[in-house]
């Protein structure tokens, strides 16, 4: 529920056939207000349109300008078709810059790289692979393209040219090496798409006029944003590997006492019988009694989120019925279920229901579904498998995360039930699934590209806090994940929290370092800063629902004609208003740019004037954060934890002259019922 009191503050159709020469034909359909499908050759059947999440959200398209012709004219799509595998070539404009092909947290606009969409457990791949690729770009020019395959696709963009583009190499002769290579430039740029093994493809064109709004298109397409439940926005804390029951209890007792906020507390492998591969068998050795423990744990006011990876041990209880639907390898001696068949998904749920969800679980860890698509190591099962469905070990990578989700899904929504997972691989049209994307990455730098990354594919994802370098890197850290879509600490190598321990050898020694105190301090304000936050990302999400707009942007989303928002990856807008741009360990000082209009720094109210770059410092326990002017921020009165009769006591902080009422959402933040029209909105 939700209480408010306003203290202003301070301040302030089948279209067409055509057949380019030498190209196959193609043929392009509207399917939805502003998207037109664009068939050619003989697209595979098995692709993630196919096994789409959620129907389209055809009423919110059409709620959206309408566009009477597609972004592309289909004279533009070159398409060839060979033993090889089919490829596609669109135009780009010298000037376009591209952003999405998913999660890879090493490369934000993507002019002039090749990137291979191939799904990995190293997301820090300049070459494309990542935990989550996903097929589909968006052009500042206002455009979107999705390519409907589970191949392992590879975009060239802009760093081709077919041969009647003469006119693209500059060629000219220079007396320095610099000059003389940076004639190799392309004048004509081109996006080349090559799927293997496909003999046609569907592609999807999206329709601006803004880029926001191809995304917007995009994330509706795949049938609109993931709502979390209420909880699920608070903080989560995961205990170490191998707690037990005794463990896992003392440490979420001490949170209480401390006063640290946590919502949901996380049971790593050792929860199981076996872990590698997964036995989803309690070990009554550490967890003697699961259900008093999960009842324990709920009367503490914290929900409960479990490990897994689908590999499934021969001593599994589901072992021998789902050994003929799975794949004809195993990985670290599990089966790897089909989940493209129901009947897999059946007896994989159903198993689950009774263990984990009928007990009280409410959200899983989905780990290890990724790939390792270089490495000389790999440990995942290898491309040439087959699986009963059809799907072959290329197509099952790239859909294997997407389908292992939805089988988890399936028995939660049949108990009316929401919930907000974490899972280590997504991809195409992942938008409705209740799953943050994760890593065991550990680059600052890279998490906060990635947050900025992440709205282009309409995909969630999270950074994470485990050990620290030094206490500046503790807090900075906190710092972004407190404004990612699931704010998680997971030490899950560490026996004591990082506010007690930042080094991991130490922390399980069971040396609490000196400065705790101090930094339990400031973790916990860091922390309560997030759960003011709740109402206001809730909204956010529930506009990511019903509008598409992803709750966390790259500035270019929001400033699309700004060249100085372009390469922009070190800060995001959160909701609608706020602007972070994160500090890392090290930095003094950072410049932070503030797109156009007036700013107020959270903190000190200072008013600052847009459209340019400011040198920012900020003492350890802030980190640079904006308010747009114009903007309503409703901060709560921060809760520990959220519980169903939670009354937040909202404070609306008016900057300025609002520019419109800002809405904000209430529901019994648990069921699907908000699906169903039990929902009130608060302008
Ligand atoms: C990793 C995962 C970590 C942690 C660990 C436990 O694969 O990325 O977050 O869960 O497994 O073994």
């Amino acid at each position: 529920m939700l209480r408010m009191t306003t203290a202003c503050c301070l301040l302030l159709q089948l279209a067409c056939l055509a057949a380019a020469p030498g190209a196959v034909p193609m043929e392009i359909t509207p399917v939805a207000p502003g998207v037109w499908r664009c068939r050619f050759g003989q697209p595979e059947a098995l692709t993630p349109t196919h096994f789409r999440s959620a129907p389209i959200a055809a009423e919110a398209l059409a709620a959206m300008p309408a566009v009477d012709k597609p972004p592309l004219a289909a004279a533009e799509l070159h398409v060839a078709v060979s033993a090889r595998g089919c490829s596609l070539r669109l135009p780009l404009g010298t000037d376009e810059g591209i952003y999405g092909l998913g999660l890879n947290t090493r490369w934000f606009e993507k002019s002039g790289r090749r990137q291979m969409l191939i799904p990995s457990d190293g997301p820090e791949d300049p070459a494309g692979p990542s935990h989550a690729p996903v097929p589909f770009y968006v052009s500042t020019a206002g455009y979107g393209v999705y390519v409907d395959t589970a191949r392992f696709a590879t975009f060239n963009v802009g760093n081709v040219a077919p041969v009647e583009d003469a006119a693209s190499g500059a060629g000219a002769m220079a007396d320095n090496t610099a000059d003389l290579y940076r004639a190799r430039g392309l004048a004509v740029r081109h996006m080349l798409v090559e799927a293997p093994a496909a003999q046609g493809v569907d592609v999807y064109l999206f329709a601006g006029p803004a880029l926001l709004d191809a995304v917007r298109r995009y994330v509706l397409f795949a049938g609109g944003g993931a709502v979390p439940p209420l909880w699920g926005l608070g903080m989560v804390y995961r205990g170490k590997s191998d707690f037990g029951a005794a463990d896992g209890l003392s440490l979420a007792r001490k949170l209480r006492e401390q006063h640290i906020p946590c919502d949901v507390f996380g049971l790593e492998p050792g929860w199981q019988t076996k872990a590698y591969s997964c036995s989803f068998v309690w070990d009554k050795g550490r967890f003697p009694d699961p259900d008093a423990y999960l009842r324990q744990l709920r009367e503490l006011g914290f929900h409960v989120s479990v490990w897994q990876h689908a590999f499934t041990h021969p001593d599994s209880p589901i072992h021998e019925a789902l050994r003929p639907m799975s794949g004809d390898y195993r990985v670290w001696g599990g089966l790897v279920p089909d989940f493209a068949l129901p009947e897999a998904r059946r007896i994989f749920s159903e198993h689950h229901q009774q263990v984990l969800f009928g007990k009280g679980v409410d959200a899983v860890k989905l780990d290890e579904c990724d790939y390792q698509p270089f490495g000389p190591e790999p440990w995942s099962f290898p491309t040439a498998s087959r699986f009963p469905s059809g799907l072959d070990g290329e197509q099952m990578h790239s859909l294997f995360g997407l389908l292992y989700q939805q089988t988890l899904l399936e028995p939660l929504t049949a108990a009316n039930r929401r919930t907000w997972g974490l899972v280590r691989q997504s991809g195409a049209l992942a938008a409705p699934l209740p799953y943050v994307v994760y890593s065991d990455s550990y680059d600052h730098r890279c998490y906060v590209r990635g947050l900025a990354n992440q709205g282009f594919g309409g995909l969630l994802w999270v950074p994470e806090v485990r050990e620290a370098s030094s206490l500046e890197d503790l807090y900075r850290r906190v710092q972004t994940v407190i404004f990612s879509p699931l704010a998680q600490i997971d030490p899950w190598y560490m026996k004591l929290p990082p506010w007690q321990q930042i080094n991991a050898e130490k922390s399980n020694r069971g040396e609490v370092m000196p400065e705790a105190p101090e930094a339990t301090v400031i973790v916990r304000r860091l922390l309560e800063l997030r759960m003011s936050l709740v109402p206001y990302l809730y909204a956010a999400f529930n506009e990511y629902r019903l509008h598409g707009t992803p709750p966390i942007r790259a500035l270019i989303m929001d400033w699309p004609g700004d060249p100085a928002a372009r390469g922009i990856d070190d800060q995001f807008m959160c909701g609608p208003s706020l602007l972070v741009a994160p500090l890392f360990a090290g930095q003094a000082s950072r410049q932070v740019y503030l797109p156009r209009g007036r700013w107020c720094d959270f903190w000190t109210n200072e008013i600052l004037a847009g459209g340019r770059s400011v040198a920012v410092r900020k003492p350890l326990d802030q980190m640079p954060l904006y308010v747009r002017e114009g903007a309503i921020l409703p901060l709560a009165r921060p809760v520990e934890h959220i519980a169903a009769d939670t009354v937040f006591e909202l404070e609306a902080r008016v900057y300025g002259t609002p520019t419109g009422p800002y809405v904000l959402y209430e529901d019994d933040g648990l069921t699907n019922d908000y699906l169903r029209g039990q929902q009130c909105t608060v302008i």
